[in-house]
């Protein structure tokens, strides 16, 4: 039986109550004891530890690299996370494969079983469920960095209780960004009791003494305004942090407009941290991450890497502090891991070469940043007070009622009455605003830049100008057709 939905940390009993259900839900379940994996989390060194990590970068001002990846096999995980952290990574990664994300533990295991004897994965990902406890040990001990746990579903409860105690000390998170990222059927009330299950497991951890972090940011940011990403995860980091979440990181996905990519990196963390403190919530360590372009890449290696770089300068501009890296091989699928590491090497040069440069900070970024603060403070007040405060109803009320508007999100409450555009300098806009809210000013000056871009342009119906706009990086450039002079 469910309780009614809301922000309230969850007690013991009820949590007690589902833990069981949970680690049922495969065999390696049952090797999973919370204060033997406390213990084990407090014996490792700070050094193999996300948010030690996390902090250390913030205190010298760098940006940490981290790829993605994950493969079936134990051995061949530990291959690709010792390649990809001789290239220089700084945090690594563990995908996981998409059966795991669904929670189909009997599938993932076929894939499993069939990949070792053909010497390939099949499985796009970790199946971290399947190889139990001691196997994720195994890989986070392979290796000196610390490493994150890549998921993308609106339950990942058995994932992170398995790869948290396997040594993990972060994941992806997060039941809006997840739900309207990825998700269609997945009713949103579901994915938050599932996920505030997660975070309620961190804030046990927490209670033993062991710091974790969790990252939120909407994996399809392409063409989503940032104020309407970041008012997601901030939803998503009051509801972690009711359940006892303590270490947090939020971004979103580079949308290769400079001034508003970096503006975005400095406006998240003043936003949430706004949102924390008037739910009484003061003692959260916030970071930002900014994944490199998540649309579709241009196949043109060269191009490619070029995509890449730019993240990595919007990442300096904007002072992340960590930074997810594609590569080379982005149009055509998975990478190898030379091109996995290849997106790493690549990434840390330009940050490298920038570190010591100092650069005055653009006035085009200050104007950015103040529009994605009052974008985003409009679009959390509004979906606030529809959820009487709570951040649990707000995102569930808040998407109903288009407050919270995602463009391309699959999800089936998702209003898509929201239109986005890049304007004439490349800045994304929307075009159609639906029931999201601005304040007056602010959606003044979009409309005013949105209009400098379509006048004197050949007329383009609103869909037409977005298939442009969603195609332009994988064709070369950020704009296209005549508007371009
Ligand atoms: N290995 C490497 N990269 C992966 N991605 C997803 N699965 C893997 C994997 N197993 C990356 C791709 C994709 C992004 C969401 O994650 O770059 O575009």
């Amino acid at each position: 039986m469910s309780d009614a939905l809301s922000m309230a940390r969850w007690d013991d009993g009820r949590f007690a109550r589902v833990r069981r259900e949970v680690l049922a839900g495969w065999p390696t379940g049952a090797e999973i004891d919370i204060d033997e994996a406390a213990a084990y989390h407090r014996a490792m060194p700070e050094s193999r530890r996300v948010p030690a990590r996390l902090a250390w970068a913030q205190a010298r001002g760098v940006t940490l690299v981290q790829p993605r990846g994950g493969v079936a096999g134990i051995e061949e995980q530990i291959a690709l996370l010792r390649r990809l952290e001789a290239a220089g990574a700084d945090l690594l990664p563990t995908t996981v494969d998409s059966y795991t994300r669904e929670c189909r533990y009997d599938d993932a295991q076929r894939g499993l079983e069939r990949s070792g004897p053909e010497g390939r994965s099949l499985l796009n990902g970790f199946p971290a469920v399947n190889h139990g406890l001691r196997a994720c040990r195994r890989v986070t001990e392979s290796v000196g960095v610390p490493l994150f746990a890549r998921t993308a579903s609106p339950d990942c409860r058995l994932t992170l209780e398995m790869m948290y105690a396997g040594g993990y000390t972060s994941c992806t998170a997060g039941p809006v960004v997840f739900s309207m990222g990825y998700a269609k059927d997945y009713p949103l009330r579901r994915a938050i009791e599932a996920w505030q299950y997660t975070y309620r497991m961190l804030g046990a951890y927490a209670d033993r003494g062991v710091m974790l972090n969790v990252e939120h940011y909407l994996p399809i940011s392409t063409m989503v305004p940032h104020a309407i990403s970041l008012a997601c995860a901030v939803l998503d980091s009051l509801i972690a942090a009711a359940q006892g979440v303590r270490d947090i990181t939020i971004g979103f996905g580079q949308q290769c407009h400079l001034a508003q990519d970096a503006a975005a990196l400095r406006a998240y963390p003043k936003v949430c941290r706004r949102y924390l403190e008037a739910a009484g919530v003061r003692d959260v360590q916030l970071s930002t991450v900014m994944s490199q372009w998540m649309g579709g890449f241009p196949p043109d290696e060269g191009q490619a890497f070029a995509v890449i770089c730019m993240g990595a300068v919007a990442a300096y501009l904007g002072g992340a502090t960590d930074m997810i890296t594609k590569s080379p091989h982005e149009a055509a699928g998975v990478p190898t891991p030379e091109a996995n590491a290849a997106g790493v090497t690549a990434s840390k040069m330009v940050l490298r070469m920038l570190r010591d440069q100092r650069v005055t900070p653009l006035p085009d970024i200050a104007v950015e940043e103040a529009l994605i603060e009052a974008e985003a403070g409009a679009i959390l007040d509004r979906a606030l007070e529809l959820g009487d405060g709570d951040a649990a109803l707000a995102a569930v009320r808040g998407i109903e009622a288009g407050v919270i508007d995602v463009p391309f999100s699959p999800h089936r409450t998702n209003a898509n009455q929201a239109l986005p555009a890049r304007d004439w300098r490349g800045a994304v806009r929307l075009l159609r605003r639906g029931n999201v809210p601005a304040p007056a000013d602010v959606r003044a000056y979009q409309e005013a830049e949105l209009a400098r871009r379509l006048e004197g342009a050949v007329s383009r119906k609103p869909w037409e100008l977005l298939l442009e706009d969603v195609n332009a990086i994988s064709a070369g450039c950020l704009l296209q057709g005549a508007e371009r002079a």
